[in-house]
């Protein structure tokens, strides 16, 4: 299966951020990873619906937003009008996840779902079976902040999500987020991941196009 490549825009330069997603555009990349941050659910706060509207004309890639927010639910018509393509919820904010997800299909978006570390994943077959489960984004550090080291707990959690998913005939995505760079990404796709979420590595010494090539020579073979 074709691993898909990621970059999160909150290790982009927000001063020019237009040029930075047309040049990874420029380099094959399809999908953005929009991390929204509203400094209760994560410490950190990032950006909100308004910036991404704002992004929307500038390019056709995939817009896959991540809220770490406490109140997804408040935040989904903003971002369907922003015009996401996606759009995953942490199961530890959502109290009501059947409905949550139930709202973003209806809108005519993929779903996911995003487990921090210490969150099974058991508990999400009840979504997965009634066709909700678009993707599970495994945390592999804490959520709240790009830069963080992989914890290496992640490689184990993210193999036994893709057996569950292999033996119930699900389809699910398998995201991963976090501390994804050089050295992490042989054994996370080892372990059966789909789509690599890449923030610091990506944007590395701003050398967007050589990073990219790098991520493309790694993972498309
Ligand atoms: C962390 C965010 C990540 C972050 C990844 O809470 O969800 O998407 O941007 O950044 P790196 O790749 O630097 O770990
Ligand atoms: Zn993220």
């Amino acid at each position: 299966m074709k691993i898909t490549i990621a970059p999160s825009l909150l290790a982009a330069d927000f001063s020019c951020l237009a040029d930075d997603i047309r040049r990874l555009e420029d380099c094959g990349i399809t999908e953005l990873h929009l991390d929204i941050m509203d400094g209760h659910f994560v410490s950190n706060i990032s950006f909100g619906p308004g910036l991404i509207k704002c992004l929307r004309p500038h390019c056709d890639l995939y817009f896959d937003a991540h809220l770490m927010v406490e109140d997804a639910d408040a935040l989904l018509e903003p971002l369907i009008d922003a015009g996401v393509n996606s759009i995953a919820v942490h199961a530890e904010a959502c109290r009501h996840l059947y409905h949550t997800l139930e709202m973003i299909k209806n809108a005519g978006l993929d779903t996911g779902v995003v487990l921090n570390p210490a969150t099974d994943f058991k508990n999400l077959s009840y979504v997965a079976s009634d066709g909700l489960l678009g993707r599970v984004v495994i945390m592999s550090v804490e959520p709240g902040f790009g830069g963080q080291s992989y914890l290496p707990m992640s490689t184990g959690k993210i193999a036994s999500l893709a057996k569950w998913r292999d033996e119930n005939d699900f389809s699910f995505i398998i995201q991963v987020d976090g501390g994804v760079n050089e050295k992490t990404i042989p054994k996370i796709i080892a372990a059966g991941a789909d789509d690599l979420v890449i923030g610091s590595a990506m944007f590395k010494n701003r050398d967007i196009e050589a990073n990219a090539k790098k991520f493309f020579a790694l993972t498309q073979k």
